[in-house]
């Protein structure tokens, strides 16, 4: 898909290039602060986090291990919120350093249901970094503990982030014209 056909579904672009740039160096900066001298394994969750966490992870200069874990807000069509893990921890992260990455934070039942399960592996800490966060939107109670932007409730795709899978690919955070949004109650127009 070309730039221009781009533009007729993208209402506004939310977050430049530039500014994703710029921000993802900053919080790559106080992450290797906090992670010197740890056994940090980075935990990604699958799949909007691969452009933010590819950007991240090539400014940590740590020796870090890496993995992911497959979620999804299945039930489609719904809100009830069922998760289905699609892909599962391999890695052992007893007694180590988690940092939990996702592209979104939105209501939050994601990072709790994950959160959860990641405990009972005994980690030493977990941590959570989240691209975007939108606090309007809160279900459950998160607090993340690095983000990139706060955002308004708006339907953002792009820089990884998706409606019906499409639009990962921008390499903006925009928000969808009205007309490609999704109808009310489905449940992507509950998430984003
Ligand atoms: C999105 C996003 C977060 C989650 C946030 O995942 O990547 O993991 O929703 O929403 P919540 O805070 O309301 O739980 P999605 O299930 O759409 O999968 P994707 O990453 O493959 O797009």
């Amino acid at each position: 898909m070309t730039r221009t056909q781009w533009r007729n579904e993208i209402e506004k672009v939310l977050i430049s290039e530039s500014e994703i740039a710029r921000r993802v160096t900053e919080l790559a900066l106080e992450i290797e602060k906090e992670y010197s001298g740890r056994d940090l394994v980075v935990v990604a969750l699958l799949n909007g986090t691969v452009l933010f966490l590819a950007d991240l992870i090539r400014q940590l200069s740590l020796p870090l291990r890496l993995d992911f874990i497959g979620v999804s807000s299945y039930g489609a069509g719904t809100e009830s919120g069922n998760l289905v893990f699609t892909k599962e921890l391999r890695l052992d992260v007893k007694g180590r350093d988690v940092l939990l990455v996702d592209d979104i934070l939105d209501t939050g039942r994601t990072l709790t249901r994950v959160k959860a399960k990641l405990k009972k592996l005994k980690p030493r800490r977990i941590k959570i970094c989240v691209l975007l966060d939108k606090p309007s939107r809160r279900e459950e109670s998160v607090t993340p503990d690095y983000v990139g932007f706060t955002i308004p409730n708006e339907f953002v795709v792009g820089y990884g982030l998706d409606f019906a899978e499409r639009y990962r690919n921008l390499p903006y955070i925009g928000v969808l014209r009205q007309h490609n949004k999704p109808a009310p109650k489905k449940k992507k127009s509950a998430r984003k």
